[in-house]
């Protein structure tokens, strides 16, 4: 749960604001982020990771006010996209903190990242490598380059967001050459400035083993790149993928003793090699943005289906939240309106759309008084799920309002049906 959030005359607040309020202001579905939250969490990794940069991975969740929050305080942004280079361009986030990912960069994605400055292009084939020498030639300008490189970590969590074993679309291997080739391609290529190698392993990790082999590798590519063509990379990004606790019992790696491991691991290996020690970067996602967002729903109504369970639906479902039709992701929801002395029920939190895989939680207990016009607080939902929302079914994707302080505000409106509309001919 955020961390202003607690209890008062029974209900729900987060960020001094009565979830009651929330929802009569601003309507339900909503999601709710807590920007002490969020930005306390902006500060941890500032402050674990000094010396270090740290780049907030857009991915999980990205809009102007987020882009804000970061230029506030002092962190760099990682975007997957022309369409987030835009959010961050608009509100003037500096481009060079700016790192560009993406296995299939169109033209005009790399064109607009070269003319903006970016900071860093994390280039993922041999083709783009060869696509964005040529660009940078017409263009007049000498990007700075990561290679993206799977390291052949296996990492334990969803096959779906694993990204470092050699069977997956992302980046060059290291162990069939195809990194070392990139590092021999890029050299040739005087247009492109090679700075560093990078490496994501995957999302949602608690175990940090993965991050440390996958550290341990980058780093030891970094000395025969030293060894072979006699130069020496001053960069590298380790990515993101650190889990949260998405429900009780659900552990999550604490992030100065995963800080300090990393720094340790790759002073190591270069030192031994007489190599300076590389600037380092880390990509979190999900842990800054995650555990400061709840989604709150209204219960619309509450079916029991004798012998089995009580479904509850509410007024939204797997186009706010597909994380648990997608992966079998697991959350947590309380009755959040009101307390209840009723005894617990078995229950499934579903949605309203025409599908029986529209579950946001799949067993869960809650009161057995429970009504229709309750509101129903989902926990841990700041990350992945507005970004992954959707229209289906033809429903409005929710309003997210930031709260602080006793007051809300939305930072990204709610969308209609004018909205849904548009575009339509
Ligand atoms: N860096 C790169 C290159 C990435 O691909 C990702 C996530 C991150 C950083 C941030 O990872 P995080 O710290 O947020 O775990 N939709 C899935 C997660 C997909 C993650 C994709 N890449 C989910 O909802 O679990």
């Amino acid at each position: 749960w955020p961390r202003t959030s607690s209890r008062t005359e029974g209900a729900l607040t987060v960020g001094g604001i009565d979830v009651r309020d929330l929802a009569a202001e601003h309507g339900t579905p909503l999601y709710v982020l807590d920007e002490a939250d969020v930005r306390s969490r902006m500060r941890d990794y500032a402050t674990a990771f000094s010396g270090s940069e740290v780049h907030y991975a857009g991915k999980a969740f990205l809009c102007k006010e987020i882009v804000r929050w970061l230029r506030d305080e002092g962190l760099g942004l990682d975007v997957a996209s022309g369409g987030e280079l835009a959010v961050a361009l608009s509100v003037g986030f500096p481009p060079e903190r700016i790192t560009l990912h993406g296995n299939n960069k169109s033209i005009a994605e790399l064109t607009r990242a070269v003319e903006a400055g970016v900071g860093h292009i994390v280039v993922d084939s041999h083709e783009e490598i060869a696509r964005l020498g040529y660009l940078a030639e017409q263009l007049g300008r000498r990007p700075r380059v990561m290679i993206r490189v799977t390291t052949g970590v296996e990492a334990h969590t969803h096959e779906f967001i694993a990204t470092a074993h050699d069977d997956q679309k992302f980046g060059l291997s290291l162990n069939t050459g195809a990194a070392a080739e990139a590092v021999r391609r890029i050299l040739a290529l005087p247009q492109l400035e090679l700075v560093g190698l990078h490496s994501h392993i995957g999302s949602q990790i608690v175990d940090t083993a993965g991050f440390e082999v996958a550290a341990r590798r980058l780093a030891g590519l970094l000395v025969k790149i030293k060894d072979e063509h006699g130069v020496v990379l001053p960069e590298l990004d380790l990515g993101g993928g650190y889990g949260i606790a998405y429900v009780e019992g659900d552990e999550a790696p604490d992030i100065k003793e995963l800080a300090d491991g990393l720094r340790e691991i790759v002073a190591k290996v270069c030192t031994d090699a007489g190599l300076p020690v590389p600037k380092l970067t880390v990509e979190p996602g999900r842990t800054i943005v995650g555990p400061g967002g709840i989604t709150l729903y209204e219960v619309g109504t509450v079916k029991d289906v004798e012998g089995m369970r009580t479904y509850v639906s509410v007024d939204g479902g797997m186009s706010d939240n597909v994380r648990t039709a997608l992966y079998g992701a697991e959350y947590t929801a309380v009755l959040a309106s009101r307390a209840s002395d009723a005894p617990p029920m078995l229950s499934r939190l579903v949605g309203k759309h025409c599908e029986s895989g529209d579950i946001v939680i799949r067993d869960f207990y809650l009161p057995a008084d429970l009504a229709p016009g309750d509101l129903i607080a989902v926990a841990a939902t700041g990350a992945y799920c507005r970004s992954l929302a959707s229209n289906y079914n033809y429903l409005p994707r929710p309003a997210v309002v930031a709260v602080a302080d006793g007051a809300s505000r939305v930072i990204v409106r709610g969308e209609t049906e004018d909205d849904l509309l548009r575009g339509q001919l």
